[in-house]
């Protein structure tokens, strides 16, 4: 049987292990071990799944085994990404296929498929649920940021969004498409992205995504940065970058969202405030706050700021702003 000699060889190489570290580092065997040397360690440090002693390896059947009571399943979860853990030699057998998430499975199957002897998930905590999947999805990943994320700490789990059984969309196993996997629970985003001027997200243009890290960011709103650290904002605006000669200055200092609203607004330009005289003098009000023009007052004239000061995220030419 497949299961027997997996164990079997699971054994082998803990004993293995263990001799190789004490006794004969420089075996030719070594090179093997010392391979699924640091994963082993990795997983008994953070592993719920996997702090099982090289004596309890035993414990794990294989996903084939599963699959004698379970095909259903096991055919619909073949289709999806996770069947390449069972390719994965390295994690060892708490890292493969179904036990990498339900855990070690062999009670279970003795038991005839006794329930209390297997992770379930469905009265998990999604704390305890989103521990599992961070096992692998953790360090190095895009969920790496996850515990610090406005969602985690909100009690929004993996399984809130993702299933990887019943998964509806082909992507990314979601149980919803995007956007409205997110309106469900962000309605006032909803409203913004209905306004009269937004990013085309309902449209498909943009993604909450683009923007978004739903997995956290070591940064405030989830909102990503570029690798450089800069504003996720130039990713699609790098006319706004610069360097320019000539900056204006809050466009460095505050970003772009001292001036625009990201998702919505009924003032054309995503402008936070309209017209747009007032938004200039919400800062250059008083002389001790900035420069105020010369002769400017707020006759029609010089209302329409911008037909005049037309650079306003910086210039190579003028220092203020002209083309
Ligand atoms: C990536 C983690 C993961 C893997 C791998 C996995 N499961 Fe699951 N399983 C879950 C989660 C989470 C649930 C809870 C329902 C859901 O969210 O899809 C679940 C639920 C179940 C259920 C309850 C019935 C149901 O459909 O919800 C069964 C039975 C099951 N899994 C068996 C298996 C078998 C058999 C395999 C291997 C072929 C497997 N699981 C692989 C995470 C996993
Ligand atoms: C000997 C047959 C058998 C084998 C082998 C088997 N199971 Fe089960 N399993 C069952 C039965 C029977 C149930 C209970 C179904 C029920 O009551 O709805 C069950 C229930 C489950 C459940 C809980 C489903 C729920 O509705 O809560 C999970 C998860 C599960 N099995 C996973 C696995 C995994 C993972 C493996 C492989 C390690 C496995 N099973 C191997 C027979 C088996
Ligand atoms: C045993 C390790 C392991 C565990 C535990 C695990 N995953 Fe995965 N997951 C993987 C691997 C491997 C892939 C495939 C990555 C690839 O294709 O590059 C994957 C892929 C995914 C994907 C991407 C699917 C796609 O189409 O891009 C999602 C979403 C995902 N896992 C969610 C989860 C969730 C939710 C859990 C917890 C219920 C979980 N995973 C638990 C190893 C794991
Ligand atoms: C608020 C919803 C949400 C939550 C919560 C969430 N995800 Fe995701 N996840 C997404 C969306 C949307 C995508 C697809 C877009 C992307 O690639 O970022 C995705 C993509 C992924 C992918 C595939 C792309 C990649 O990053 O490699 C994996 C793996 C994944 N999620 C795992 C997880 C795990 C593990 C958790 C829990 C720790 C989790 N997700 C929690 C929404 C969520
Ligand atoms: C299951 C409900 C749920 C889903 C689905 C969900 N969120 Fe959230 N999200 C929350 C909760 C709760 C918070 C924390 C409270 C808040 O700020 O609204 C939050 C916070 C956020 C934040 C950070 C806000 C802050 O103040 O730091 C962003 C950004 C976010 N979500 C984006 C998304 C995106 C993008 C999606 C879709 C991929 C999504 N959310 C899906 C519930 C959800
Ligand atoms: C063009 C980039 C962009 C897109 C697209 C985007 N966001 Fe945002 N979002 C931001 C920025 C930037 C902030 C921070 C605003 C601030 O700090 O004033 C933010 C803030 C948030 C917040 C915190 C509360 C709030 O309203 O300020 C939530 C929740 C949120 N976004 C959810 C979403 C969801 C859901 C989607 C998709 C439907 C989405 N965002 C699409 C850039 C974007
Ligand atoms: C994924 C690409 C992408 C990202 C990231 C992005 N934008 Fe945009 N933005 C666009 C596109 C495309 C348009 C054109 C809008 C249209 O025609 O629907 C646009 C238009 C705009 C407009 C002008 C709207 C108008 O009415 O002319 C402003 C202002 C804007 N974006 C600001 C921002 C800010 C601020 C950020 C960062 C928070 C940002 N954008 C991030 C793609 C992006
Ligand atoms: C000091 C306020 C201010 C800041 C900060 C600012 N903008 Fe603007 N932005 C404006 C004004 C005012 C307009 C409208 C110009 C007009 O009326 O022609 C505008 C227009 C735009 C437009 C549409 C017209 C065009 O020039 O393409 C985009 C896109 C845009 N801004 C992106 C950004 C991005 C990205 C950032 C951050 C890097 C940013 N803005 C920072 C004030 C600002
Ligand atoms: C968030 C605050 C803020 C907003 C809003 C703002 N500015 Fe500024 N602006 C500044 C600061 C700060 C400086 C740099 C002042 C200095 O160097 O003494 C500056 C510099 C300038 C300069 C160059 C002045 C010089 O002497 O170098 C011009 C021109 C200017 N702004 C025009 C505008 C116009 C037009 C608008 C409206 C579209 C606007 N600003 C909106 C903060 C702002
Ligand atoms: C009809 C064209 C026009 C309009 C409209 C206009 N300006 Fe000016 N602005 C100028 C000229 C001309 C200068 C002087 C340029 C120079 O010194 O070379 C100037 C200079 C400035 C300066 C720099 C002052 C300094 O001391 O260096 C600021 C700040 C400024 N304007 C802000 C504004 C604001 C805010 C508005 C809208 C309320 C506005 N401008 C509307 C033409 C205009």
């Amino acid at each position: 049987m497949p299961a027997n000699s997996r164990s079997a060889r699971v054994l082998a190489i803990s004993v293995l292990c263990f001799f190789v570290v004490v006794l004969a580092r420089g075996q030719a065997r070594a090179q093997v071990t010392d391979k699924s040397g640091p994963s082993a360690n990795g997983q008994s440090a953070s592993a719920p799944v996997a702090n099982a002693p090289s004596s309890e390896a035993s414990k794990y059947v294989g996903a084939e085994t599963c699959k004698t009571c379970h095909e259903d399943v096991y055919n619909a979860w073949e289709k999806t990404p996770h069947w390449k853990t069972t390719l994965n030699k390295e994690g060892g057998p708490a890292h493969q296929g179904c036990e990498g998430c339900h855990g070690p499975g062999a009670d279970h199957v003795a038991g005839g498929g006794d329930k209390t002897k297997i992770f379930t998930f469905k009265d998990a905590s999604r704390e305890e649920t989103s521990a599992r999947c961070l096992t692998c999805h953790g360090d190095g990943h895009e969920q790496s940021h996850f515990a610090e994320s406005a969602h985690s700490s909100s009690d929004v789990g993996c399984l809130d969004c993702h299933s990887p059984h019943h998964a509806k969309e082909k992507e990314h196993l979601l149980v919803q498409n995007q956007p409205q996997l997110c309106y469900g629970c962000h309605t006032s985003a909803k409203a913004d992205f209905a306004k009269p001027y937004h990013h085309r997200v309902n449209e498909g243009l943009v993604q909450c995504i683009d923007c978004h890290n739903p997995h956290g960011t070591a940064t405030i709103r989830q909102v990503r940065a570029l690798p450089s650290g800069d504003a996720i904002c130039y990713k699609c605006h790098a006319d706004k970058q610069g360097p320019f000669v000539y900056e204006h200055v809050p466009v460095k200092t505050e970003g772009c969202t001292a001036c625009h609203t990201p998702h919505g607004s009924t003032n054309p330009r995503l402008l936070k405030v309209m017209p747009v005289n007032m938004l200039c003098l919400q800062c250059h009000t008083f002389p001790t706050q900035g420069p105020i023009g010369p002769a400017h007052n707020q006759s029609a004239k010089y209302q329409a700021c911008t037909m005049c000061h037309n650079q306003i995220h910086g210039s190579n030419f003028s220092s203020v702003f002209f083309k």
